[in-house]
């Protein structure tokens, strides 16, 4: 069973405080989204190798250590994910950024496929998935499917808000992913939104419906 790791840090619970508010308009979600992204990323990253390296100070010989083995890749859910994806590229510069378009099917609130390109080395990188919202889990269970079909192994999935229906539904058809969230909230209502959420995170992102 994969691990639900809660990020509880004082600034990402400051900031979802404010991301939430239905008072916040776009300009500030989008920079809260990134802002948030980047700090649970240094918990996603958290048990990336490193390798002893020795720099050269102006002062002598300093043992030091650097990032070693795997690279990253990002993956964002579009539309959505998408404000996740700078914080982190700010943070990891060296990281790749792939791109899986799903959309929930309002009526049905199946995920419908409409676009995927990945880094071709997939397979030889740690991946980060990225979608602010975990609803139903039908979007993130399909994103982690096509990407393990395309030969993606090491993928963790970092959400800013989880609903336990996706958690379970993540654990139950992707038991190696481990789901890294600012928060779990009460249940999903009648329309597979999570209440209390923060609404629809692509239409507060972009504006658009
Ligand atoms: C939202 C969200 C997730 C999905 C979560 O995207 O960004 O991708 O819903 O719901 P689920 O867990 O029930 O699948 P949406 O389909 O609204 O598309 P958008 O990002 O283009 O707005
Ligand atoms: N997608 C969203 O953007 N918000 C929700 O609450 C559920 C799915």
């Amino acid at each position: 069973m994969s691990k639900v790791h809660l990020i509880d840090h004082p600034l990402v619970q400051h900031k979802m405080a404010i991301v939430r508010d239905v008072k916040t308009g776009p300009k500030e979600f989008r920079e809260l989204v990134d802002e948030i992204a980047l700090l649970m990323a240094y918990e996603v990253t958290r048990d990336m190798a490193l390798e002893d390296v020795e720099v050269e100070t102006p002062m002598g010989m300093a043992h030091c250590r650097m990032i070693s083995g795997k690279k990253i890749g990002v993956i964002p859910i579009l539309r959505a994910g998408l404000g996740m994806v700078d914080g982190i590229v700010e943070l990891i510069p060296t990281a790749k950024v792939g791109h899986i378009g799903l959309y929930r099917d309002p009526d049905t609130l199946q995920p419908v496929e409409y676009y995927c390109k990945l880094p071709t080395d997939i397979g030889e990188r740690d991946l980060i998935v990225l979608d602010p919202m975990l609803a139903t889990g039908g979007s993130a269970v399909a994103a982690i499917r096509f990407i393990k079909e395309r030969g993606g192994k090491n993928i963790k999935l970092m959400v800013l808000i989880a609903a336990p229906e996706g958690i379970a539904a993540v654990q139950a058809a992707h038991p190696d992913v481990d789901i890294f969230t600012a928060a779990i909230d009460e249940r999903l209502n009648d329309v597979g939104y999570i209440v209390p959420g923060l609404g629809d995170a692509g239409d507060r992102l972009f504006g658009t419906k």
